[in-house]
Parts: C-alpha cells; structure tokens; sequence
C-alpha cells in the first residue's frame, strides 16, 4: 500500500510553509492509475486522468475509510430528451470517480467532491511533474 521511497516525510501544522515531496517517477502513475503514499503523517493517492494527476487524501468523509483505495469508474448518467423523458443509463465520458470500498462513497477524483454531495469532499493536494519526478505540495 505505502510507499515513501524518495519522499521526505515530514508533519505539518497550517502554519507552516508548503513542503514538496517527491512521491515518485512520472512513468509509476499512467493513464487511469493511481499511487498511495504515506507522508506528513497521511496518506495520499494520485491518479492520472486523461494526462492530468490529481491528490487526494486517502481518508474517507463518511467513516475515515480508505476512500482512495476503492474502485475507479466513470460516473453513470441518465440520458434525457429535451421533455426530460429517460433514455436509459450511461457512463459519463469525462467524470471518473474513486468509490470508497467500505460504503460506497463516490468522489470526483479531479475535485474531491463526492458524487452528489458537494459539500462534502476529500482534501486535495497540488500535484505537478518535474523532470519525470511527481511532487506533491503539502
Ligand atoms: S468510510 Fe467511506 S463510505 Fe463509509
């Protein structure tokens, strides 16, 4: 599950600066992937979608389960007419989400916000590559 190689572990409080730690090699994480880490005294999963990597805290609003660790899939979404009449069920080409495996808790993993709730989301974390590394800003 954890892995911190390279990675400077370090807690931190909101009054401290920005640490950047280097989670890996860009080349770990490809398209529809994930990886989990433990640092700063949490663990964080960034994926990759369609090129882009997205942070998030692996702990779940629900019952602080390991919401990251759950599946991956494209949102399902009702195809309506113009009157608002069904035309069944799909999936959403662009809205991937992560579903906590402990009770189904579905969040955005570009936002962190789950499925219908927007109020309730998990932390995300800036998350860029540099020279083939990713670094995340904690
Ligand atoms: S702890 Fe994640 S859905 Fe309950």
């Amino acid at each position: 599950m954890s892995d911190t190689s390279g990675a400077q572990s370090k807690a931190t409080d909101s009054e401290s600066p920005p640490q950047y730690v280097r989670i890996g090699a860009s080349e770990e994480i490809p398209e529809r992937g994930r990886k989990l880490v433990a640092t700063a005294g949490t663990e964080i999963a960034i994926f990759r979608l369609q090129g882009e990597l997205y942070a998030l805290e692996n702990y779940c609003a629900h019952f602080g389960g390991p919401a990251c660790q759950g599946k991956i899939i494209n949102r399902v979404v009702e195809i309506l007419d113009v009157d608002k009449a069904s035309h069944g069920l799909t999936f959403s080409e662009t809205d991937v989400h992560v579903v906590c495996p402990w009770h189904g808790y579905e969040y955005n993993i570009t936002t962190g916000e789950h499925a219908v709730k927007k109020d309730i989301k998990l932390r995300t974390f800036n998350v860029s590559e540099h020279d083939g590394d990713v670094i995340v800003e904690i």
